[in-house]
Order: structure tokens, then C-alpha cells, then sequence
């Protein structure tokens, strides 16, 4: 079985159900509610795991309620929390998600305080066959790219903010959402931005747009990868969950092309059901969604 270490963020999400996102100091009546584990490493962590890979988590919780119950959710979809760092009376992060009935979403994130300051115990992570990291915490997205290097395999990036171009230059594979796209070049649009970053940046690189799917540079020149047509139900974790397949395709030793055709149809078929994480696609439904498309 091919193994995947992601290294990031990992949350838990009080989302609630709503008409519409708000956008005034008004109090708003939720039609529904939960309490998801999110987080975008932690996500495609558990992504991992239900598409029947072995997922290794590395994150910052702290020893608090909330870290007890992001290990404890975790725990619970097989994911390997041994480089999960527990900071003595640090408080872990969470979320609150408004999902509006067209199944966008808004989030407010609180990040944590006094959690781990140094990367260091990851050093001890050993080899696995890809690794992924996300944009939020500098200092363990170096690090995670450096192991990556190390073991020579993939070291992907889940880009969702800028970063500095040393450390995204030690990364196999960019994958950058729209938004981070455009924090990370100020262009306007994700099409000026992806060309802006092909100027500089040599290592593969690709941006996830929503509905529209993916596009993928390839020679300087920009493809596009298109997603399925579906009726969103939840868009929640639809990126966490297309960085966990991709980087588990290429564990497994596939092609980018497969590999991002793969992640397309899993994020997409997590966006048709409404649920948390429970929802996340397993491989056998994966395939028979890719075959009932194509
Ligand atoms: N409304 C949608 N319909 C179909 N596929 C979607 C939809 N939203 C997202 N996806 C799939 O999920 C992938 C990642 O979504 P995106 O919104 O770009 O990431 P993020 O959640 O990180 O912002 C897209 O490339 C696409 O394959
Ligand atoms: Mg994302």
C-alpha cells in the first residue's frame, strides 16, 4: 500500500447550514449543523485514507479540548498521528463554516496559540512514497519538503497563500488553488497568475479552479483538465481532498495527467454529498463514478 505524509493544518470545523453566507452584524438562523475535522492536511490525510491508502498526518495541536478531539476524529479514519506535535498548553485551531444552499462556503479560522515554534521532530519522519504539505506554516512546509528530497520522491504542495520562492522551489510538484494563485502573483485572474508563476517557477505546477477543474502548465502553455459537471451539495474540503488523491496517485507511481484526472473526479464526487469527512470517497466509488462520466 502506498504511503503519503502531509504535514499542516488540522482543525476542527463548526459548520453550519445556511440560506445565505452572512455578510452583516445581524444574527442568522442555521437550518442545520455539525462538527467536522477539517484542516487542509489533515483532510487529504483522511482522503488518503478512505481512497485505501496509508496516511501519515505531521501537524500542530495543542493539549487542549479541541487537539483531543482533532486526534481522536482522526484516529478514527486510520491516519497515523505519531508526527502530530501536542504543545503543552497550546490551544489548536478551529473553524467556523457557513455553507450557503449552492453549497459554497465561507470560513473563519482561528490558527492556534502557543503551538510548536520549531519544525525539529520531524526529523525523525522516515520515508514514505510522497509528501504533501500546506502553505501554513512555513517552517514545516520546508521541512516536509526537505524529507521529500531526501527519500527522492514527490514533494507536493498544497498552496493556498504565498510563500517564499526557496521554499517552494524545493518542491517536486505546485498544485495552488485559485486563491492562492493569486496571492501569490496579485494577477486577476487564475489564467495570468498560473502564467506569471510558469516564469519563475520550474518545478511542475497546476491550479485547482473550482467547478472549472484544473490547469496545468505544461511547456509554458496552459492546459486544462476539466471537472465533471454535478449538482454541488458541499464544497467544503473539496481541495483537501483533490491534494490527498493526487498525492497518492503519485505514490502509487502514476503519471501527473492520471493523477490529476484521478483527484478532479474525487473532489468532485465529495462535492455532490453533503456530509463531513464520513463522505469522502473510497476508490471503488471513484471508478465507478469516472465510468458512468466517460
Ligand atoms: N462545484 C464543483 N463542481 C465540480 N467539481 C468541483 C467543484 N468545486 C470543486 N471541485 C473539484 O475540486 C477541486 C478543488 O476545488 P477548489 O475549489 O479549486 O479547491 P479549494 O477548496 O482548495 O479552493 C477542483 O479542481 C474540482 O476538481
Ligand atoms: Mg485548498
Amino acid at each position: 500500500m502506498a504511503s503519503v505524509f502531509a504535514f499542516g493544518v488540522a482543525v476542527v470545523d463548526f459548520v453550519f447550514l445556511v440560506d445565505d453566507l452572512p455578510d452583516q452584524g445581524v444574527k442568522y438562523r442555521a437550518n442545520g449543523a455539525q462538527i467536522d475535522g477539517g484542516g487542509m492536511a489533515a483532510s487529504a490525510a483522511v482522503a488518503v485514507s478512505r481512497l485505501g491508502g496509508e496516511a501519515h498526518l505531521g501537524a500542530r495541536v495543542g493539549t487542549d479540548f479541541i487537539g483531543e478531539v482533532i486526534r481522536s476524529e482522526l484516529e478514527g479514519y486510520n491516519v497515523s498521528l505519531e508526527f502530530v506535535d501536542s504543545a503543552d498548553g497550546g490551544r489548536s485551531s478551529y473553524s467556523a463554516v457557513m455553507v450557503d444552499d449552492c453549497g459554497e462556503r465561507q470560513i473563519v479560522g482561528f490558527s492556534g496559540a502557543g503551538l510548536a515554534g520549531e519544525p525539529g521532530w520531524l526529523d525523525a519522519v522516515p520515508s514514505h512514497d510522497a509528501f504533501l504539505a500546506d502553505t501554513s506554516w512555513t517552517p514545516g512546509l520546508r521541512k516536509t519538503l526537505e524529507l521529500a528530497r531526501r527519500h527522492d520522491v514527490p514533494g507536493i504542495v498544497d498552496g493556498e497563500r504565498s510563500a517564499d520562492f526557496e521554499t517552494l522551489n524545493l518542491a517536486t510538484h505546485l498544485a495552488f488553488s485559485s486563491q492562492g494563485v493569486l496571492a501569490i502573483t496579485g494577477e486577476e485572474t487564475v489564467l495570468a497568475g498560473l502564467k506569471a508563476m510558469a516564469e519563475v517557477h520550474t518545478n511542475w505546477l497546476c491550479a485547482t479552479d473550482g467547478a472549472n477543474g484544473t490547469y496545468v502548465v505544461r511547456n509554458r502553455k496552459i492546459d486544462h483538465i476539466p471537472a465533471f459537471e454535478v449538482d454541488a451539495e458541499n464544497t467544503l474540503g473539496a481541495g483537501d481532498v483533490w491534494h490527498g488523491a493526487f498525492a497518492l496517485m503519485l505514490a502509487e507511481g502514476k503519471g501527473e495527467e492520471e493523477a490529476v484526472q484521478f483527484a478532479n473526479a474525487t473532489a468532485t464526487l465529495r462535492c455532490t454529498r453533503g456530509g463531513g469527512r464520513e463522505c469522502y470517497p473510497t476508490r471503488d466509488e471513484v471508478h465507478s463514478f469516472i465510468n458512468s462520466n466517460s
